[in-house]
């Protein structure tokens, strides 16, 4: 008789100590460990005794005459980018985001669109009832499409229901949280359900050619719920982001064993599910205001896109003995940097001024080339001078003040240009990747040049 032994399973990031405490040693957080029994040999140790014989398996060259991983595309563009030009056979997706943001629509989407290209879909709910996705396949104008449907939770019964019929080219599992296998022991949801569930799917996906996409739920600080090594086991991980305010919607790579990682694609939500949306740029820059002071255009790059989002700032005098600074979409260490070098090293004073920095659109931009357009707004904004509408910024200031050049210049002058924009503030490094000459393009090398050449240009504007 296997022996039962009982172990403590951290829930957030999966560390496993023989006994309970109110805190995990290893990722700090509070109650989240629980007791789970681990006898089933999945994730759990040995347990099982008895010895089983192994198979001998055929050990091969590197070089053979494997085809290129094909792949199968859903034709929704966006889709397709974010995955490298389609599904790859036999991969493992995670696909994750805050509930309501639209994955079970982007998902129903994906299979109805496989399915109308004659390959075999699958789309397993765990979460909603066979009625519930029948209404909005139904509302989507999908109800044609010959997915094949299931409201099912139990992995040895989703393996058995397969196992008739061809293996489905695209088997989707929403959500992977609420799977349970006998294997192991533990309610769904906890880690070892998680970990050994996702174990059996994804074990069944490479044995038969089906590209698997896992629906994942995230904690309150963004992560995937459940154990991060759901993340190691499948072949790419998507994020699908977006905020209640705003109707677009970012899918988002963030590992991708078959492509780029940091690729987007773009989608809004309309009252008939995700549409894709083409030309992101015209989105973001939407509804802009030509002349008002502290906006700038930043010609952004999110993966190989170009982007171009307007960042606004506003600088007001402070009747705070500490002044105020806020920040929405980007980063605030970041700004109290720009904030500083240009009091050192260009003699702009903020320290009387709070200063308030937002990304239009709720958009969030993590890229530091992003540093010369949040200068420029700021810049802007205190001399109460509006920079030309014509005009987007792009570069990376460092402490020294100098402005260092970024990736992939070219496409971001060309989407500027594709936009309407004709002038360009860019790194010094940069100026030899611009392609066309009707662009004016200015380089720059330090951010004090830079900061007398737009308060020359706005008028007149520096305050000591
Ligand atoms: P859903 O796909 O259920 O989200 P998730 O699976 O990520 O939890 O999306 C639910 C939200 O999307 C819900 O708030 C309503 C909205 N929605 C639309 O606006 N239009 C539509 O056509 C559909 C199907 C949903
Ligand atoms: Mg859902």
């Amino acid at each position: 008789m296997a022996r039962r032994s009982t172990s403590f399973v951290c829930q957030s990031c999966g560390a496993v100590t023989s006994k309970w405490t109110g805190r995990c040693e290893s990722c700090g957080e509070w109650n989240t460990i629980v007791e789970e029994q681990s006898g089933g040999g999945v994730g759990g140790g040995p347990a099982k005794t008895k010895a089983t014989k192994g198979r001998v398996v055929p050990l091969v060259g590197l070089q053979g005459d494997t085809k290129e991983a094909p792949r199968i595309q859903s034709r929704i563009a966006e889709l397709d980018r974010v995955t490298g030009g389609g599904f790859v056979r036999g991969s493992a997706l995670l696909v994750g985001g805050d509930p309501g943001i639209g994955k079970s629509t982007l998902l129903i989407q994906a299979a109805a669109a496989f399915a109308r290209l004659g390959h075999r879909a699958v789309y397993i709910s765990g979460e909603e009832a066979i009625g519930q996705v029948r209404l909005r396949a139904e509302r989507l104008g999908l109800a044609d499409a010959p997915v094949a449907l299931a409201a099912e939770t139990s992995v040895e019964d989703i393996l058995a229901t397969l196992q008739d019929g061809e293996p489905p080219a695209l088997l989707i599992l929403d959500s992977i949280q609420t799977l349970w296998t006998d294997q192991a022991d533990s309610p769904p949801g906890t880690v070892t359900q998680v970990r050994a569930s996702a174990q059996a799917m994804v074990r069944y996906a490479k044995k038969h050619g089906t590209t698997l996409v896992l629906v994942g739920h995230v904690t309150k600080d963004g992560q995937i719920a459940g154990p991060r090594v759901v993340e190691h086991m499948v072949d790419a991980v998507l994020y699908f982001e977006g905020d209640g305010a705003h109707q677009y919607r970012i899918l988002r790579s963030v590992k991708n064993r078959f492509g780029a990682t940091d690729e987007i694609g773009v989608f809004e939500m309309t009252g008939s599910g995700l549409a894709e949306v083409a030309n992101p740029s015209a989105l973001f820059l939407g509804e802009r205001s030509n002349n008002s002071p502290g906006a700038a255009v930043f010609a952004g790059l999110e993966g190989s896109r170009p982007l171009l989002i307007e960042v606004q700032a506003l600088v007001a005098p402070s009747p705070l003995g500490t002044p105020r600074r806020a920040v929405i979409g980007w980063d605030s260490a970041r700004l109290s940097m720009i904030l500083a070098v240009l009091e050192a090293r260009c003699g702009v004073r903020f320290s009387q001024h709070d200063v308030y920095l937002n990304v239009a659109g709720g958009l969030k931009i993590n890229e530091p080339g992003a540093d010369l357009a949040v200068a420029a707004a700021l810049v802007s904004s205190l001399s109460g001078l509006a920079l030309p509408a014509n005009c987007v910024y792009f570069g990376e200031v460092s402490l020294s003040g100098a402005i260092r050049p970024v990736a992939q210049a070219q496409s971001r002058l060309k989407e500027a240009l594709k936009l309407g924009f004709d002038k360009a503030f860019c790194p010094q490094g940069n100026l030899k990747d611009r392609g066309k000459s009707d662009f004016a393009a200015t380089g720059l090398e330090e951010l004090g040049e830079f900061i007398a050449k737009i308060s020359a240009k706005a008028g007149s504007g520096r305050e000591a």
